[in-house]
């Protein structure tokens, strides 16, 4: 029986004579003739308390059981005549299967998330982080919902790419070359390697995702994808998650409708299904997350164009670190500030000049800027980035020769410009981001099982 069931069954009346819960100790108190044990089961945050009387037959080995050490407990659920819980378990029998020894790295204290991170095998047996794991376990559980709901297909879009989707060469190479032969030729000769040319770990499924578009209608991935970028930043991961909703005839507005429909109903899974481990991060990690996930549901988010988002800033008068200027990317203090202090909600920002955005993004008819849209929010800055995409053969192709991008590498993506092509739209919502936004975690190594970051790839 799984921890999280028991609240329910209680409440419904059942006899609850013969109980089995198998868990890990959390704390143990011993007096003369019995011991309370503190178990948690990882089902939920919540623990149980189980009553071993010296009667037991191993009574003697159950007393070496401390925290951290692994068990299976069989009883009776009775009325707790203590305070802190309402039932117990009277143990009748208890399994050990592990007794952890006095140097288990997880005492009953607090540890700070820094220490956790190199224990991070360990660290899902904490609080906090039992809690933050199982949040991002129901969204991906939701994501899916969302999107069987409204009827889009699931598609699976291929992690080893020949092209560089985001054009911005952050790309971790495959290869199964062998560095003697590497060596010996004073070159990566790709002609000999596996696919017999350059092959790289995806950005981004999006190019795929929009061919499937093109037939399907309306389709997403959600899977890995992975990025060299050496920024040791609390937002950036080597390996991240990324969500990327695709729809044929749909442009920057339904776009928009769309990511605002999905954080909103993400937001409202978590705040129903998941009280209370969201209740965790609310107490004791960010007492204003009630308030950022009410503002989350409740108001419309904003819409600016990118060049009124300069304005804002420029008249902001504020002390930024980096410049604000037309026609360079905002830094993440620029995104938090209008998120977070200026429009005090989400703010889509569209219309992004073509020279800091990729080349597949809907040329606008003032030839400058295109239809591109990133949602921005509190706390975190860029949540989603997507865009409207070029759907017309020849502007496409005067972009890439304008980017200087190989049209050949990129044949089958213009092909589908050429056959049946039409107004379609999507955007990466990245997966990691949005726990950091609904549990106030601040740091994105802290919402990911084993992160990957420049010089750092342990467990
Ligand atoms: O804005 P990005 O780069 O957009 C794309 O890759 C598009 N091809 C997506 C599309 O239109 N289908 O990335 C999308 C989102 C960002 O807004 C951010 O939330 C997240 O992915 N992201 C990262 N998350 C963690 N670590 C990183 N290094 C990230 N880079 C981007
Ligand atoms: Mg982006």
């Amino acid at each position: 029986m799984k921890r999280a069931k028991i609240d329910a069954l209680l409440a419904s009346d059942m006899p609850l004579d013969q109980v089995c819960i198998k868990g890990w100790v959390r704390t143990k108190r011993d007096s003369k003739t019995f011991s309370f044990l503190e178990i948690n089961d990882g089902s939920c945050l919540a623990n149980i308390q189980v009553i071993a009387n010296e009667d037991l037959e191993n009574y003697d080995d159950v007393v070496k059981a401390t925290t951290g050490s692994s068990l299976s407990i069989r009883g009776k659920m009775i009325e707790s005549p203590g305070k802190g819980q309402k039932y117990e378990i009277q143990a009748s029998h208890i399994k050990i299967y592990n007794v952890a020894p006095d140097n288990y790295p997880l005492q009953k204290k607090r540890h700070s998330d820094e220490f956790l991170r190199t224990i991070a095998h360990l660290r899902p047996r904490t609080n906090k982080f039992g809690a933050a794991f199982r949040i991002r376990s129901e969204i991906a559980w939701a994501i899916h919902q969302f999107y069987h709901e409204k009827g889009f297909r699931y598609l699976n879009t291929p992690l080893i790419t020949g092209s560089d989707c985001e054009g911005a060469g952050e790309m971790f190479r495959v290869t199964a070359l062998d560095p003697a032969l590497v060596q010996k030729l004073g070159k990566m000769d790709f002609e000999q390697d596996f696919f017999g040319q350059e092959a790289n770990l995806t950005v981004s499924g999006q190019l795929s995702a929009e061919m499937f578009a093109l037939a399907l209608g309306d389709v997403y991935t959600f899977g890995p994808t992975f990025r060299a970028e050496n920024s040791n930043t609390s937002r950036h991961v080597a390996e991240f998650w990324m969500l990327e909703p695709e729809m044929a005839f749909c442009d920057l507005e339904d776009n928009m409708d769309h990511g605002e429909e999905l954080v909103k109903y993400l937001v409202n899974h978590v705040r129903n299904n998941c009280e209370q481990d969201l209740n965790l991060f609310s107490k004791f990690v960010d007492k204003s997350l009630p308030g950022l996930l009410d503002t989350l549901v409740n108001t419309t988010f904003e819409r600016v164009t990118y060049s009124k988002a300069i304005e804002i800033l420029k008249a902001s008068k504020k002390h930024f670190e980096y410049e604000v200027s037309y026609g360079l990317d905002l830094q993440s203090e620029h995104e938090r500030f209008l998120a977070e202090e200026y429009f005090k909600k989400p703010v889509f920002l569209t219309d992004y000049p073509k020279t800091i955005k990729p080349f597949y993004m809907r040329m606008n008819d003032d030839n400058e800027t295109v239809a591109a849209v990133d949602l921005l929010v509190p706390r975190i800055g860029e949540l989603i980035g997507g865009s409207q995409r070029e759907e017309r053969l020849e502007v496409l192709e005067g972009r890439m020769d304008e980017m200087d991008l190989p049209k050949e590498d990129y044949w089958w993506y213009l092909e589908s410009r050429r056959y049946g092509s039409v107004p379609h739209a999507g955007f990466g919502m990245g997966f990691e981001r949005f726990i950091m936004l609904v549990t106030g975690i601040t740091n994105i190594r802290d919402v990911i099982p084993f992160p990957r970051t420049p010089g750092s790839i342990e467990f």
